[in-house]
């Protein structure tokens, strides 16, 4: 049995509350958020045999830069013309943005293991979802795609597709508009919503290095049009036309027990990730999130907020001396 499902299942018998359904109205609220980790497990057991749980930087990464293939003329887009905004970076929102710590060594380790998935299909395009609110999937998105975009100058563009509670913009400190849902309306162009990080003094040496290379589209107003736009054909030709540009495009999503806007946005993309909270999630919702999402290319759980941090910094027990 994979550790998500034990974990999950741990967790429910502990709880011995009320059993009750992933109602969107009934969902319980999570505590609070302490500094916690993160930890990948997998729905797909032949994949859980293969792979380490726990990756460091010593572990070798098999990840060559995708060659960049400019589409043809027409669904070229001019990157150069991206504004650059002040962004507010914390690390509290942030903590992939430190030098180092059992946060960095998590998503660390969900992106070796996302590089590893890509070695059995091909793999630019990543949604993440999760079954009901406040299970960390804006967490989780905003720390992975930076986690990614300070890894070898690889380019990142970061989507905020939870047109309902979009809050990428505040994780990262930026407007949320215009975004996705004015781009997916029509009203600005795939450039025009498109965002990047100032330069700025104020960050620490990892967001100088990764800011760079992350591009930014916010959710923008999506209202109660927010489930006609998820399923618009306008999201699959954003990611069309973005993909020669970018080594990697993680789009955040709204749970997917209450609406449908994250199964209709996974359809266009090639895989994707669901987040259980630990201590939170129930083992029930966790599998309704997956069979509702049974179309998609479910790439594995990431199991948030984690309590119990794994070794960090060695291998054995043999921590290094810094
Ligand atoms: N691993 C973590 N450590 C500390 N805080 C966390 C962690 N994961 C999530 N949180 C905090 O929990 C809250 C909910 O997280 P987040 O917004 O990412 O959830 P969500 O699934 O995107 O929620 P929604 O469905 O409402 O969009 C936020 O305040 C976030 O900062
Ligand atoms: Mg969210």
């Amino acid at each position: 049995m994979s550790r998500i499902y034990e974990a999950l299942q741990k967790a429910e018998s502990e709880r011995k509350l009320e059993r009750r359904d992933a109602d969107p109205q009934d969902y319980e609220q999570p505590g609070s958020s302490e500094p916690v980790a993160t930890a990948v497990a997998e729905a797909e057991y032949e994949v859980a045999a293969r792979a380490p749980f726990v990756g460091t930087e010593a572990v070798a990464e098999p990840y060559a830069p995708q060659p960049v293939v400019r589409p043809a003329a027409g669904g070229r887009l001019d990157l150069s013309k991206i504004v650059a905004r002040p962004w507010a970076l914390s690390v509290a929102k942030l903590p992939s943005l430190q030098e180092r710590g059992g946060a960095v060594e998590q998503f660390r380790s969900l992106r070796s293991r996302i590089f590893e998935l890509r070695d059995i299909s091909p793999l630019k395009t990543i949604l993440v979802s999760s079954g009901l609110p406040q299970e960390g999937k804006s967490f989780v998105s905003t720390n992975l795609a930076l986690s990614l975009a300070r890894h070898k100058n690889s380019k990142v563009l970061l989507i905020d597709g939870d047109m309902r509670r979009y809050t990428l913009h505040q994780i990262l400190g930026c407007e949320s508009q215009p975004g996705l849902a004015d781009y997916l309306s029509g009203k600005a162009s795939a450039v025009e919503v498109m965002q990047r990080a100032e330069p700025s003094e104020d960050v620490s040496a990892v967001g100088k290095h990764a800011l760079p290379n992350l591009t930014f589209i916010a959710g923008g107003n999506g209202g109660d049009k927010a489930a006609d736009l998820s399923g618009s054909p306008r999201f699959g030709e954003l990611l069309r036309q973005a993909a020669p540009y970018f080594d990697w495009i993680i789009v955040d999503s709204s749970p997917v027990l209450p609406v449908s806007d994250a199964v209709n946005l996974a359809r266009s993309c090639d895989g994707v990730l669901l987040v259980a909270r630990a201590g939170i999630t129930k083992f029930p919702v966790a599998q309704r999130a997956q069979s509702e999402l049974k179309a998609a290319n479910i790439l594995g759980f990431v199991l948030n907020a984690v309590e119990e941090t794994p070794q960090v910094g060695g291998y054995y027990g043999y921590d290094s001396n810094k």
